[in-house]
């Protein structure tokens, strides 16, 4: 039997969820996305009609195909009702570990035998979220990448029990929804996160030192490099806040090089966390960044 004839379950119809959902139905399996909030499953379901329409305007998928898309779609309330039979949940509720055990215990025992319990955690510990079912050898972490359809990457995340099985099981999805994956033994912040925090602090270290302006250290690792985005462009998108917050969760497990610069926690206790604040490393009016606004060093 091919795997696009599963059953699959997205947990949590929010930023994520919209964007998980939309690949797998896009893809030719029966979704059905789940959430306790019915509104943000409406939500949720015009967003993925949305990427789908978009998608036709812009030529990238045929009319036929996004209606389709969208039969093969349906949203639930009930978690119990929704995973009777499934082959493969994806969770991907709040960041909260009680929540997340008690999502999985749930559907686990509605779910098709040998089901894959995979979940879209960005930093809780995927072994400690395996002890919620009766089989933790499948569970695993399939970590997407915002927005969904538009970022081609999944990190497989790999706990303690995780069978091999399950990994090359996942990575079959990942490739039936055209998802390039990796595989990551669980550790803090992943190889992603890990490589972000360490780049955008650096970064950090260098303008509070005054090695070059903003913009300058972006100009360097978009030209000299082919980055997308300079390190505190993404910071600032990201928001400061947040990046801290992780910084702190890797020096604290990986040791002393995520040790946030000093300048990360003065703008943080300034309330100037990015975009989202109207300032950051840059300032934004009306959501556009000022031409000249980055700052420019030997800032402390
Ligand atoms: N936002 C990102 O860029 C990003 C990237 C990768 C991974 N993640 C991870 O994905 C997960 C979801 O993140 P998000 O940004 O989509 O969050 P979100 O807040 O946008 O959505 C979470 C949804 O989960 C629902 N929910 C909460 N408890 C529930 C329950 N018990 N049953 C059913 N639904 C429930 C909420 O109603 C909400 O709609 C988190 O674990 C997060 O760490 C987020």
């Amino acid at each position: 039997m091919s795997l696009q004839n599963n059953k699959v379950v997205v947990v949590g119809a929010g930023l994520m969820g919209t964007g998980i959902a939309h690949a797998f139905a896009a893809s030719g399996f029966a979704t059905t996305l789940v959430d306790s909030n019915g509104q943000a499953l409406e939500k949720a379901q015009q967003g993925i009609y949305k990427i789908l329409d978009d998608g036709v305007k812009l030529g990238k998928v045929e009319a036929a195909a996004a209606e389709a898309a969208k039969l093969r779609l349906s949203i639930q309330t009930d978690l119990t009702a929704a995973a009777a039979g499934a082959q493969l949940l994806v969770e991907t509720v709040s960041e909260n570990l009680a929540v997340k055990k008690v999502v999985l215990a749930q559907a686990a025992a509605e779910m098709a035998d040998g089901a894959i319990y995979a979940t879209n955690t960005s930093a809780l510990s995927v072994t400690e979220i395996a002890t919620a079912v009766a089989r933790p050898e499948n569970v695993v972490g399939m970590h997407f990448f915002n927005p969904v359809h538009k970022m081609k990457l999944v990190e497989l995340v790999r706990g303690l029990a995780t069978s091999d099985e399950t990994v090359a099981t996942t990575r079959a999805y990942c490739d039936a929804i055209t998802k390039q994956s990796i595989v990551v033994s669980e550790s803090p912040g992943l190889t992603t996160s890990r490589m972000s925090a360490l780049a955008g602090n650096e970064a950090m270290w260098m303008l509070q030192e005054g090695t070059a302006t903003a913009e300058d250290i972006d100009t360097a690792l978009r030209l000299g490099f082919n980055h997308p985005m300079g390190p505190l462009e993404l910071g600032d998108l990201t928001g400061w806040d947040t990046r801290l917050a992780v910084l702190k969760y890797l020096h604290q497990t990986l040791g002393d090089k995520f040790r946030p610069c000093p300048l990360i926690i003065k703008m943080v206790a300034a309330g100037r966390y990015g975009r989202k604040t109207g300032q950051g490393v840059y300032k934004y009016e009306n959501g556009q960044r000022v031409p000249g606004s980055g700052m420019k060093g030997s800032a402390l």
